[in-house]
């Protein structure tokens, strides 16, 4: 369902992907990781359409997303949602018009239909909404920001796949685990395919069954947990050698 063929990429003259191939199928989760600085979130920005590669391809449901004009993207991106890095929730909004804000600017649902829709929404991603609903952003903890960027993302308009940039970067442990819960949830209960992108590799080991790694722009390494951990590419040695005794201990969770 989303193909990337050969694409390479450059800020002005700075290369940052080089020749990257992969394919993510229907409800297949996938992590991408790697260093900071290695190319991860220009990828989800490219599989969105919000850049264009200088050579190659990526397709969405076969589709060149790369050709598209804005309109087409636009469709395409009803069916992809990303939650970005730290959330991006409107400040000057509630929780609830966050949540509710694709709803509320594109469709002729009435309030009182939306406003149920936002309460399902956040028992769904495990918040009160009678005590958060009409609270402004900044008034949450981290953990509960998250929850509500993947809440407003799931009810946007129903995405088949979920792009998720560094979910879990800057959260304590505790809402680290229950944001993880969530994006499992979310994958298995809904029965969609999830992208994340991290540099959290205990984490990551969490919430897939597949793993791209990303090292300078390359494509390093694409495999399954047992094949990373016997992976002897010296990039990929390299940027995991930290996290080994994790990765050695960490119990897969049950995927689809
Ligand atoms: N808008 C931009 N203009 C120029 N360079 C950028 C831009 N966004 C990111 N970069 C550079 O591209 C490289 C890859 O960035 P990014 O995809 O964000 O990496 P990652 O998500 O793996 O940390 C970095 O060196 C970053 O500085
Ligand atoms: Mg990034």
């Amino acid at each position: 369902m989303i193909q990337l063929e050969n694409v390479t990429f450059a800020y002005d003259e700075r290369p940052i992907l080089k020749n990257v191939s992969f394919s993510i199928d229907e409800t297949e989760s996938v992590v991408i990781m790697g260093p900071s600085g290695s190319g991860k979130s220009t990828i989800l920005r490219l599989i969105m359409g919000l850049e264009c590669p200088q050579e190659g391809k990526i397709l969405v449901d076969d589709a060149n997303i790369c050709v598209m004009n804005e309109r087409q993207k636009q469709e395409v991106r009803k069916r992809i949602a990303m939650v970005f890095q730290e959330g991006a929730l409107f400040d000057s909004l509630t929780v609830g018009e966050n949540v509710g804000f694709y709803q509320i600017e594109h469709t002729r649902m009435s309030r009182s239909e939306i406003e149920q829709n936002v309460r399902q929404m956040l028992g769904f991603v495990g918040l009160r909404a009678d005590e958060i609903i009409d609270v402004l952003p900044d008034q949450l903890s981290g953990g509960m920001r998250r929850r509500v960027a993947i809440g407003r993302a799931l009810l946007s308009t129903n995405p088949r796949v979920m792009l998720y940039d560094e979910p879990t970067t800057g959260l304590d442990p505790e809402a680290t685990e229950m944001v993880l819960e969530l994006i499992n949830k979310a994958t298995v209960e809904r029965n969609i395919s999830t992208v994340v992108v991290t540099h959290q590799i205990p984490d990551a080991i969490a919430l897939a069954n597949r793993f791209i790694v990303i090292h300078g722009g390359e494509m390093v390494f694409d495999g399954d947990l047992d094949a990373l951990r016997v992976c002897d590419e010296p990039r990929v040695r390299d940027f995991l050698q930290p996290f080994r005794e994790s990765i050695g201990k960490v119990n897969q969770r049950q995927f689809v």
